[in-house]
């Protein structure tokens, strides 16, 4: 602890860009606890929108397309959504989701009514992509659904019957989902009900939207044994009054709250380019995310005031970075390319969430594909897995296993503000008796050496490594080209003495395992 102090004193005056001359060592301690809580799965999470390419091409091309598919979903999609175990994913919106009527999205889809997508560049929607699509692909990969309900401009009505639609045996709209195809209902446990309703979701104050969703969340049954867990919408960053009223009013009435927190360098003007940055940008950019961790912390503070024993989650349902969108690209569609600096921003913002899993019960990154910081770009019948994807795979072993608190000391650099940026982070988990350890070395020059003392958890063996890194930090993979940035085994770290050492590249995200 002294040394992270003394770390913390001595490299404050240093500029974002210059290096730590010594080079970077760090220790990371492993402190298991009996009362540690499991990682959930669903801080994994994955959000997808009517928004640009999101949906359609990014997911779903239709039964007729020669994009090879399965009932109109790419074959890759499905791949890369299982190899990825997607836990849950978060529909139709965001902003396009309090003025989607979902009445619109069912039946033969060519009958189907057209909209314009006021949010999102004013595309046309054909709605070809509905409840039914969604809940049976939802199915097809095994994800949660995480139905965002229209409270801005729809009706308590139309919510309530939409529910009914999904998850009724018997009745009206039970009949309508069997005449569409659907006899069995699907099951449905996530409801939002609203979105950013703040803002693009209606513009509401707190109390009057703490009022509205206990009169909208009444009329959402729980029909034939299925049981929903009701998300009231949440707070944008440092809107601590948001949470303090909607706890206050409607708390004893929710399962959940959300929150939204995008790396973005601000709301007006330029947002910087995803691929063309230098040193201080990137370095900015760590900062901006780990400024999550005191956000969250605040709102659970809050939280606790009305809920001490943790029965309302906090449901990051929007997270990640927001850049300029690619130049040439569709305006309003969100489009932008993910280098290494995005992997890095995943990686740190996962460990975030892993601290607070007690109450922070979902993440959903922002977004699922050819959207903001995606999982996968792509064009025609290509597909680019983004080094953000690779960093979810590399974390799938901590998914559902028991989180394991570390003490890193390390060097830190000061960014902005009082943002200090750790040259390595850490976080562990423990499944079946493996220990899972990810580690993150932001530095653009230096290499880490990491000891890890494992003789308090009768670690002896590794038994699994691997190791996301580029040449450039600014690297990225495109159609066509050879990836740049893609997961590949890591044999540099062995255990001597009980002292399991890892050798970090530069720039470097690794995840080991031990037993
Ligand atoms: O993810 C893009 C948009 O960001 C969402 O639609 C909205 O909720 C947020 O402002």
């Amino acid at each position: 602890m002294n040394l992270l102090k003394l770390a913390t004193v001595s490299f404050a005056l240093l500029s974002a860009s210059e290096a730590w001359s010594a080079g970077v060592s760090a220790t990371v301690k492993l402190v298991p606890s009996e009362e540690s809580p499991i990682i959930q799965k669903e801080i994994y999470g994955q959000f997808a929108e009517h928004l640009g390419t999101c949906i359609y091409g990014g997911i779903w091309v239709g039964e007729d397309s020669p994009i090879p598919n399965t009932n109109g979903y790419r074959n890759d999609v499905i791949k890369a959504m299982r190899e990825l175990k997607v836990p849950v994913l978060r529909w139709p919106g965001g902003c396009f989701a309090d003025e989607y009527h979902w009445r619109h999205g069912i039946g033969p889809r060519n009958q189907r009514p057209r909209m314009v997508n006021n949010n999102w560049g004013g595309t046309v929607e054909d709605n070809s992509f509905g409840t039914n699509e969604f809940f049976n692909l939802c199915e097809l990969v095994g994800a949660e659904p995480y139905l965002s309900g229209n409270v801005g401009s729809g009706t308590v009505e139309e919510l309530a019957t939409w529910v009914e639609y999904i998850t009724a045996e018997d009745g009206p709209m039970a009949e309508l989902r069997k005449q569409n195809g659907r006899e069995k209902p699907w099951h449905l446990k996530y409801l939002g009900v609203g979105n950013e309703s703040w803002g693009c979701g209606g513009n509401f104050l707190p109390e009057f939207y703490a009022n509205v969703y206990r009169r909208y969340q009444t009329y959402c049954r729980d029909f034939n044994g299925n049981h929903l867990y009701k998300v009231a919408s949440g707070a944008s960053d440092y809107d601590y009054d948001w949470t303090e009223k909607l706890m206050k009013i409607a708390g004893r009435h929710m399962d959940g709250i959300s929150l939204h927190y995008y790396t973005v360098t601000g709301w007006s003007g330029s947002k910087g380019s995803a691929t063309d940055f230098d040193a201080d940008s990137y370095y900015w950019t760590l900062g901006k995310c780990l400024g999550i961790e005191p956000v969250i912390k605040r709102h659970c503070e809050i939280m606790d005031k009305y809920d001490p024993k943790c029965h309302v989650g906090l449901l990051v349902d929007e997270w990640g970075t927001w850049w300029d969108q690619e130049p040439g690209s569709i305006p309003g569609h969100l489009y932008q390319q993910n280098t290494m600096r995005d992997a890095m921003v995943a990686a740190l913002s996962l460990n975030v969430f892993h601290k607070f899993t007690r109450r922070v019960k979902m993440a959903n990154i922002a977004q699922i594909a050819n959207v903001l910081q995606s999982m996968w770009l792509t064009k025609g019948d290509q597909m680019v897995l983004t080094p953000t994807y690779y960093v979810f795979k590399m974390y799938v072993p901590h998914m559902e296993a028991t989180y394991v608190p570390v003490e890193v000391t390390t060097g830190y650099r000061h960014v902005d503000g009082d943002r200090m940026v750790p040259d390595v982070s850490a976080t562990a988990s423990l499944k079946d008796g493996v220990y899972t350890i990810s580690l993150t070395n932001v530095d653009l020059e230096k290499e880490a050496t990491v000891e890890i003392p494992v003789q308090n958890i009768g670690a002896k063996v590794v038994v699994g490594g691997d190791i996301l890194t580029c040449a450039n930090i600014n690297d990225y993979n495109d159609f066509g080209q050879q990836e740049k940035v893609s997961l590949k085994k890591f044999a540099n770290a062995k255990i001597n003495k009980g002292i399991l050492t890892v050798n970090m590249p530069a720039k470097s995200i690794i995840t080991i395992q031990v037993k």
